[in-house]
């Protein structure tokens, strides 16, 4: 009795223990590995595919997978969610109340196979699928229900199913690229921003969709025995993913990754190779990742900084000259500058001597640019940017110059070889000294190191923090387009948000705090999203077409300086036209000029540099000339950092539809109206810059343009004021002893004249905005300005 009970023990540990270890491919409940260096995995019957601990990384990194054991590099093909590395020690177990769990060494679980119960065995199949069953056979779990990043011939991937990309080919953890098949039926690539997991625009998408006939869009991806993937269609028909007759014939493995760099590949491998082999490529999604991942609010396929170009077969990520990783494992993440990017003082009057430029060729980043300008030459455009503390970078191309802050995203190499970038940088900074951001000699290393891991932190955060505000105004600005969609790339590039009359009236508590009235309607204070927002509500009710005013409003908002106000979004709603701009918190111009305490000099000259530089951009720089007309210091607005920003352009035209060059009607406002608004004479740029003079006289003095208003003759005595005291060398009385201005001589003497040039009643003799900008910022030598009447010749009307 005793003997044969310890027989039947006996003979069901060895059965266990056989079954344990494999034979069939099937594991007992009970069954456990430990990662160790020797450990032995779970086979499949035919002994192809291997489910336990890989070594992955040194020796003390483990990671839970299934993979290839037949294939000499046992490619890995699964593995649980977000791949974490286990260190030797760890632990997975087959247990009946709680399916396959992973702890690690001191017992702590690290992963399980979802909340089942009641587990009768586990199965490692011959396809790569490892299922856990219960009772009677029923499937309990399944990795190919959770596939990570590859796809295997008999796997179907569900409508709402995923799977991401790893970081390298040796870190498996979640990387910044998805496939999905969407619940509409696409099959889509898109980027994610790993910290958040905020979905970027698809680069690939199927099209495997249809919204006036939903039989037609897509229900599986299917990866069939035979090595076929496709999407099966609602109706049954097919939507080929690997091109028919495209497979090798003859024994075969096969499989679909979704690879680190963002594309998804489907790969063969000779079952019975002959010699040394790899896995080769049958197909792939996207054509080419470097362009068709271009999202201006994603980074590209390649991190911050960094410039991808593709050889036909895989993109390839290398940091600009000037620029090294911030990640040394991490060869497509972002790049830093190896020299400090700064913006001190906007005072920019020196940016010559103090930077300089790194010349790269066929290399851009697309988007990222804040001004453009059409026409430029490249030293024109090379000298704004010099000027300009927030240009980084400038791109020069076709006689076009585009501006750019860092960071910079979406770069790539380009073909056409007329595509210069310029990086700048501050000379003393020697970024050239590493100019392949490879490691200096060991001595210097350490302190590289150091520097280094400072930078990485801060730029960590710099990234982190710009993530966050560009998903704030994400939200803000698309708080109406449902997250968690993909958008088809817009071939309309400006996409200013409209909003109801409704959602205004909400977002400003019914029209109740009122910033301020202007000829054109008034301004109330509201709260969109977390924004807070100035809206203007017209009060002139524009009698022309919907489109018309759309077209305008797009204008103003093509228009991007950091001296305009900009434009947020607008209401187009029956007779209610609204427009949303971002709001200034330190009010307007002509109450910091004109209040109780006099701004200082350099706030003053700060703000009339500004200024001027803002409408240079709007006559010269923007695609659509503006011509402001209404320029004063109530249309001034003041930010946080009393930058100045002009405010109310493009209304002149907005509401002025089929504007001939002629006074049809004079816009603006006495005292600063240009003398040309009355008489029968064209109205052209230039009246801004009458306008802009008088507003400098008043910017230098603190005193307002005076106005008689009957008198149409001698308007604004302010003028005649800062001639008188010019000529007599009375600067101390225009300025009523301003001693900090005194003591800054020489520009207060050339701004004084610089402002007699702009208010020359002759119009031709008044000069540019750009040029204005360049005597305010000492680059050309001003000239003694005319009598601003005297010069006046009547011949010219
Ligand atoms: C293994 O997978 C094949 C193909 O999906 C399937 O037909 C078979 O039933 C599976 N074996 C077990 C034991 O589940
Ligand atoms: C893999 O990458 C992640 C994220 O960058 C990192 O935290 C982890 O340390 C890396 N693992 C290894 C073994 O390098
Ligand atoms: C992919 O990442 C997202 C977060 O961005 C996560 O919710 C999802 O579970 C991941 N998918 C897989 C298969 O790991
Ligand atoms: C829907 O698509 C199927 C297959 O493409 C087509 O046969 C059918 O006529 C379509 N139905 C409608 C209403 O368009």
């Amino acid at each position: 009795m005793a003997a044969a009970q310890l027989r039947l023990v006996f003979i069901t540990i060895v059965l266990r223990f056989i079954a344990a270890q494999q034979n069939d491919g099937s594991v007992s409940v009970g069954a456990s590995l430990k990662a160790t260096s020797d450990v032995k995995p779970w086979l499949s019957s035919s002994g192809e595919f291997a489910f336990g601990f890989k070594q992955v990384q040194g020796n003390d990194n483990f990671l839970l997978s299934i993979w290839y054991e037949k294939i000499p590099d046992k490619t890995i093909v699964w593995y649980p969610e977000e791949g974490r590395m286990v260190p030797t020690g760890s632990k997975v177990e087959l247990l009946r109340e709680s399916g396959l769990v992973l702890t690690d060494p001191q017992g702590t679980e690290v992963w399980r196979s979802g909340s089942i119960s009641g587990v009768a065995s586990g199965f490692m199949n011959d396809t790569g699928n490892f299922v856990v069953f219960g009772g009677n056979s029923r499937k309990l779990w399944g990795s190919y229900d959770f596939p990570a990043n590859t796809l295997l011939p008999t796997q179907v991937m569900e409508r709402g199913g995923g799977m991401n990309s790893t970081i390298s080919p040796t870190n498996f953890s979640g990387g910044r690229f998805q496939l999905r098949l969407l619940p509409d039926g696409n099959l889509v690539l898109n980027i994610r921003d790993t910290l958040s997991g905020n979905t970027y625009d698809a680069y690939y998408i199927s099209g495997t969709y249809d919204d006036s006939n939903s039989t037609n869009s897509g229900e599986q991806v299917i990866f069939d025995a035979t090595g076929y993937m496709y999407i099966l269609r609602r109706n049954g028909q097919r939507f080929d993913l690997t091109p028919r007759g495209s497979l090798p014939s003859g024994d075969y493995y096969h499989r679909a990754t979704l690879d680190s760099d963002g594309v998804f590949r489907q790969y063969y491998f000779p079952k019975n190779p002959i010699s040394n082999t790899n896995w080769e490529v049958i197909w792939f999604v996207p054509d080419n990742i470097c362009v068709d991942s271009s999202d201006r609010s994603s980074t590209g396929a390649c991190g911050f900084n960094n410039v991808c170009s593709f050889d036909g077969n895989r993109p390839n990520c290398e940091c600009p000259k000037g620029f090294s990783l911030l990640d040394p494992n991490n060869p497509s993440g972002d790049c830093k500058p190896d020299f400090t990017p700064t913006c001190d003082e906007v005072d920019s009057n020196n940016g010559r001597g103090m930077f300089d430029f790194i010349e790269l060729q066929n290399i851009d980043w697309p988007f990222s640019d804040y001004v453009h300008m059409n026409p430029s030459n490249e030293n024109t455009c090379k000298s704004s940017c010099l000027e300009d503390c927030f240009c980084a970078v400038a791109i020069y191309r076709d006689t076009q110059c585009w501006k750019k802050k860092l960071p910079l995203s979406n770069g790539r190499k380009v073909d056409s070889a007329n595509v210069r970038a310029f990086v700048k940088y501050q000379i003393g900074d020697h970024p050239l000294q590493n100019p392949l951001g490879l490691p200096g000699k060991n001595k210097d290393r350490r302190s590289l190191i150091v520097v280094g891991s400072v930078l990485l932190g801060t730029s960590v955060f710099i990234i982190f923090v710009l993530t966050g505000v560009i998903c704030v105004g994400f939200f803000v600005i698309y708080k109406k387009k449902p997250m968690n969609t993909y958008s088809i790339r817009k071939a309309v590039e400006t996409n200013l948000p409209s909003f109801t009359y409704q959602e205004l009236v909400e977002a400003t508590d019914g029209f109740k705090d009122e910033l301020g009235k202007g000829g054109f309607g008034i301004v109330y204070k509201g709260v969109i999203g977390k924004k807070i927002v100035a809206v203007k509500k017209l009060n002139t009710v524009v009698h022309d077409s919907d489109k018309e005013f759309k077209t305008e409003v797009d204008t103003i908002a093509k228009t991007h300086h950091k001296n305009l106000v900009q434009l947020l979004g607008y209401c187009d709603e029956g007779d209610q036209r609204l427009l949303v701009y971002e709001y200034m918190s330190n009010g307007t111009l002509a109450m910091f000029l004109f209040g109780d305490t006099r701004p200082t000099w350099r706030q003053r000259s700060h703000i009339a540099v500004g200024i001027a530089k803002g409408l240079a951009y709007l006559h010269e720089e923007c695609s659509t000339q503006i011509i402001h007309c209404d320029i004063k210091p109530k249309n001034i607005l003041l930010d946080d950092y009393c930058n100045a920003k002009i405010s109310d352009f493009g209304m002149a035209k907005l509401l002025m539809l089929n504007q001939s060059h002629t006074n049809t009607g004079i816009r603006g406002t006495k005292g600063y109206l240009a003398p040309e608004w009355f008489r029968n004479t064209p109205v052209t740029i230039k009246v801004d810059v009458y306008s802009f003079g008088v507003l400098l006289l008043e910017i230098i003095s603190c005193r307002k343009s005076l106005v008689f208003e009957s008198d149409d003759e001698g308007m604004v005595v302010l003028t005649d004021l800062a001639w008188d005291c010019y000529q007599e060398g009375r600067l101390e009385a225009f300025v009523e002893n301003d001693l900090e201005a005194l003591n800054d001589h020489k520009k207060l003497a050339t701004f004084v004249m610089v402002g007699l040039w702009c208010v020359q009643e002759n119009s031709s003799l008044r000069p540019t905005m750009r040029k204005v900008n360049q005597m305010l910022e000492g680059g050309i030598e001003v000239v003694e300005p005319p009598c601003p009447y005297s010069s006046f010749s009547v011949t010219n009307y």
